[in-house]
């Protein structure tokens, strides 16, 4: 069972991108399985920061083949431009290979998803305006365009000129926006076709070849478990499944086949865009926290809302994707905190509720129920093993494992490479600082 899924369990931007990285050191393959240019991962190595949205995150492991599995929902030219971004770096891409079956993301899908936006009005969902909402959204109803297409001009024709007709009607009619124009867009989807023609496969074929050879893969999942469109805040939610479900589905692996479910979660809490947050923090300790982290969107650039650690969603999180191992993030931006708090309950008039209610309107109305420890006071950003961690970042962690009820094997100790701590193979190569991350 060699399959490995890396998945977000929180809202998203819990350090995926540094996770998968970390360990495609040890695999020959990454598929990824959700999402589309909504995402945005961050690999730090020596050679810089690089903002990954498409492309897997093991592109920066020479040699890993990189695959973005049918779930994916792909706009062929920001994958493009990310190719050609990341050439231009000198790194090599020619591992990367696409699903036949990826649907793809249109001009009229991002322009929908601004103008549905725009009619919610003061109910907004706050997307990031990539038009994922809407091309999923044609692909559940049977209108969507696939690579496969793309390649086929007779067939492209005659789908694109049903599909943009009524994409047409809804844009003047509905919005009083200009029609999009068929030669034009037709003629881009053909020059986009031939430009990723070498990279395109049938992905799940491959996935599957590798599996029965014995190879480990991992499958890097988008997003985060809260912004799942079932068991996430719904409508404040993506359109996909960030889950370990959903990575088997998008990436084209059965369940069976999967060994290890790898949670990320930060040490605290962010999200980006509307909806409930219980632990938020309004105040100056949640500025503190946005600005010791940096946080602020990779794909849009907006400050992400932040709080303390969720411990209420985190469980159910950890929970509903059999999550077997957690690596926890950014536990050095609370290096400086002289108290560390833990939501460990949301009281709803005379209830204390220990799960997440199915309604938004409820997590809304709730208060968080807090339990405190004192902090660390001390720089982390450079320790090398869990057992150099002060006391009170371990007792830290410990709560934190009653929540997530999995062991949390690694520690996020800083954005770079090598600020990965390995609890369970605590070793280093010789004469190297970088963490043998298996
Ligand atoms: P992703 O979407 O889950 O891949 O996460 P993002 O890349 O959107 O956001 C995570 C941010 O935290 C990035 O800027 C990373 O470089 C940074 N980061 C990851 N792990 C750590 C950590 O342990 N400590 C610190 N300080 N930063 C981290
Ligand atoms: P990564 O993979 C954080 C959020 C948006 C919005 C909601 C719906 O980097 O963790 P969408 O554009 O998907 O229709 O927006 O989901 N969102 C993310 N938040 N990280 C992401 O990706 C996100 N992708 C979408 O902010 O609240
Ligand atoms: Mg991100």
């Amino acid at each position: 069972m060699p399959a490995t899924i890396i998945m977000g369990g929180q809202w998203g931007d819990e350090g995926k991108g540094k996770l998968t990285d970390a360990l495609a050191a040890n695999v020959g393959m990454v598929v990824r399985a959700n999402g589309g240019s909504n995402a945005g991962h961050t690999v730090q190595t020596d050679a810089g920061v690089f903002k990954l949205h498409l492309i897997p995150s093991g592109v920066l492991n020479p040699g890993c083949l990189c695959v973005i599995g049918a779930g994916v929902v792909v706009e062929p030219g920001t994958l493009l431009e990310e190719m050609d971004g990341l050439a231009a770096r000198s790194v090599d891409i020619s591992g990367v290979r696409v699903s036949e079956r990826a649907h793809v993301v249109l001009p009229y899908h991002p322009q929908l998803d601004r103008l549905e936006e725009s009619v919610r009005e003061g109910d907004n969902i706050g997307t990031t305006l990539r038009g994922n909402g809407p091309a999923y959204a044609d692909k559940v109803a049977r209108h969507g365009i696939r690579i496969a297409d793309l390649l086929r001009p007779e067939i492209l024709r005659r789908k694109l000129a049903i599909e943009l007709d009524s994409k047409n009607r809804q844009l003047e009619l509905l919005y009083g926006e200009a029609s999009i124009e068929y030669s034009t867009l037709y003629h881009q989807l053909l020059g986009w076709g031939e430009r990723l023609r070498p990279y395109v496969v049938s992905t799940e074929v491959l996935v599957q070849d590798t599996l029965a050879q014995g190879e480990e893969i991992l499958i890097e999942c988008a997003q985060g478990a809260l912004l799942d469109v079932d068991y996430g805040s719904y409508p404040y939610v993506t359109s996909s499944s960030p889950t370990a479900a959903g990575a088997c589905q998008g990436a084209g692996v059965a369940p069976m086949q999967v060994r290890r479910v790898l949670a990320v979660y930060k040490a605290y809490s962010t999200r980006v865009g509307s909806g409930p947050m219980p632990s938020e923090l309004s105040d100056d300790t949640g500025e503190r926290i946005r600005v010791r982290g940096r946080e602020y969107g990779t794909t849009t650039g907006r400050p992400r809302r932040t709080g303390w650690f969720d411990g209420v969603a985190a469980r159910h999180t950890s929970r509903l994707n059999g999550v077997s191992e957690v690596a926890l993030t950014l536990l050095d931006v609370l290096d400086t905190f002289e108290q560390v708090r833990i939501c460990s309950g949301y009281s709803l008039g005379d209830r204390v509720l220990r799960h997440v209610p199915a309604l938004s309107e409820d997590s809304e109305a709730a208060n968080a129920q807090w339990l405190d420890s004192p902090g660390w006071l001390r720089d982390t950003s450079q320790l090398l093993t869990y057992e150099d961690l002060p006391p009170e970042a371990k007792a830290y962690v410990s709560t934190l494992e009653s929540f997530l009820a999995a062991p949390i094997r690694y520690v996020g100790v800083g954005p770079a490479r090598e600020q990965l701590i390995d609890r369970f193979t605590p070793q280093r190569a010789a004469g190297s600082t970088a963490p043998v991350i298996r």
